[in-house]
């Protein structure tokens, strides 16, 4: 049988042989990466996919059935809770000291909303160095490692459209003063995008529109990139979780993976407090007893608005995407088939037509289907919850211009910057700023030490001042 035909075999029992419509027309080479890419592609499964999401428009949660998901608050409320958080804060850090704690960072995404060019994590955030957000994870990494004597391991799933830039990167920067051995980098699988005819696009007549499987797609990269195994072979018990793209992330919380480590939980979960009901945030339910995550998009308006007993909205808990994981939970979920259900994302996606014609579409054309990380959060055996501090915590660099912005990103570093001076007993004056350090600044009392030791750096005032 010839190459073609056996192609023609996997794709025509779902309608998709127009994908070789070029084929007589392809170089060896050519080829040779449409059928490969078609190899890697379960057809029947990821058509299924699509045509449900073409054809899906509302979604199956029974909403009648859903609760607020409880959570640990911020400050402990209750003596017992006191003593729990202290003990709790206590384990974590010797968790941290005995290396059973390693970093992993999602960084796979296509940064559209951003619109830079290269991977999220170059971008330039800090506001007087200019640093980039890698560097900015480095650093931290290298103060925790300082901070509990450890050396701590750094996964990056990256994908296939930026990893070569991402090894670059750190490569050229020397990985920040971490060891190369223990930055790993690996790659996410793709998912080709489809048409609103239930059609996998082209983006060339010799290969399909692919994009990054969504952070969901961390599970299985885990384990096909040999990442898992490593952490296993490093006894490496819980990973500290983190998106790319918010540099206020305290990297590693004692306090948060020692609660993990303490409940047995298999998958934990920062919450944010949202600041309306219409803030773009997951929710936290409970549905038949599971953790779930309702995407905003998803949510009845009435729904979000409704307020509990005390006034507050009762669905208030929202999710910043913050996560420590248990190894053992990642190696349980991956040992047979992960049975995810791929999240559609109406987008605009460039592509050829039946002529080869290359179209940019104005208006969204196409599905792209995605995995997301906290569907695992329904297989978590004690999935625990803990609020954070905005301000401390969260600053997300999505968009270009406007909220979550480079420029409301660069004002929270340095709000928190002045919060953490205030509270070592430092007053700014007028115009004066401080970009602190992650390589000697991770949390406020490192401020607080520094300021009793007297070894803080001396201010100009009128500037933005930059403390290591
Ligand atoms: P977002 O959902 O914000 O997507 O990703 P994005 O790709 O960064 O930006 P837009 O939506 O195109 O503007 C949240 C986090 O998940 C990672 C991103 O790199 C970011 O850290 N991610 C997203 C992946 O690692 N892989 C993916 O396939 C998607």
């Amino acid at each position: 049988m010839t190459k073609k035909q056996e192609l023609i075999d996997i794709l025509k029992p779902v309608k998709q042989e127009h994908i070789l419509q070029f084929w007589d027309e392809l170089s060896k080479d050519q080829k040779k990466q449409l059928e490969t890419q078609i190899r890697e592609i379960d057809w029947p499964t990821v058509t299924q996919w699509a045509l449900d999401a073409i054809k899906d428009e509302a979604t199956s949660i029974p909403f009648d059935k859903l609760k607020p998901a409880p959570y640990y608050p911020l400050v402990p409320e209750t003596n017992k809770d006191i003593e729990f958080y202290d003990k709790a804060r206590k384990k974590g850090v010797k968790l941290l000291k005995d290396g059973k704690v390693a970093a992993f960072t999602v960084a796979g995404g296509q940064g559209t909303r951003l619109g830079y060019d290269g991977p999220k994590g170059t971008f330039k955030v800090s506001p007087a160095k200019n640093k980039s957000l890698f560097q900015i994870f480095a650093e931290s990494i290298i103060c925790n490692q300082n901070k509990y004597g450890c050396k701590i391991k750094w996964y990056i799933m990256t994908s296939k459209i930026n990893d070569v830039q991402t090894r670059e990167f750190f490569a050229e920067n020397n990985y920040f003063g971490l060891d190369e051995k223990q930055v790993k980098l690996f790659t996410q699988a793709t998912l080709p995008a489809f048409g609103l005819d239930g059609k996998a696009l082209l983006e060339a007549k010799d290969s399909l529109a692919l994009s990054p499987n969504g952070h969901g797609g961390s599970f299985e990269a885990l384990k096909a990139s040999g990442a898992l195994d490593d952490m296993i072979k490093n006894n490496i018990a819980h990973l500290s979780y983190w998106q790319v793209d918010n540099p206020l992330i305290m990297v590693m919380d004692p306090l948060f993976i020692g609660m993990h480590h303490l409940t047995e939980s298999d998958m934990s979960s920062r919450a944010l407090i949202k600041r309306d009901y219409a803030e773009k945030l997951g929710h936290f339910c409970i549905l038949d007893n599971k953790l779930i995550i309702v995407e905003y998009s998803d949510m009845p308006e009435a729904l979000a608005k409704q307020t509990d007993c005390s006034g507050r909205l009762a669905f208030r808990a929202g999710s910043p995407a913050m996560h420590v994981l248990k190894t053992a939970f990642i190696e349980r979920i991956t040992s047979g088939k992960l049975d995810f259900k791929p999240h559609k994302a109406l987008k605009k996606v460039p592509h050829i037509d039946g002529n080869a014609n290359q179209i940019n579409p104005q208006q969204p054309n196409a599905i792209k289907l995605e995995f997301f990380l906290f569907d695992a959060l329904p297989l978590a055996n004690n999935p625990l919850i803990l609020e954070t501090d905005r301000d401390e915590q969260f600053a997300p660099v999505k968009n270009k211009t406007g909220e979550d912005s480079p420029q409301t990103c660069q004002e929270a570093l340095l709000n928190r910057a002045k919060k953490w001076l205030e509270e070592a007993g430092i007053k700014l004056p007028e115009n004066t700023s401080v970009e602190l350090s992650t390589k000697s600044f991770v949390e406020k009392q490192d401020v607080i030490d520094r300021a009793k030791a007297k070894t803080l750096p001396a201010l100009t005032p009128g500037k933005i001042n930059y403390w290591e």
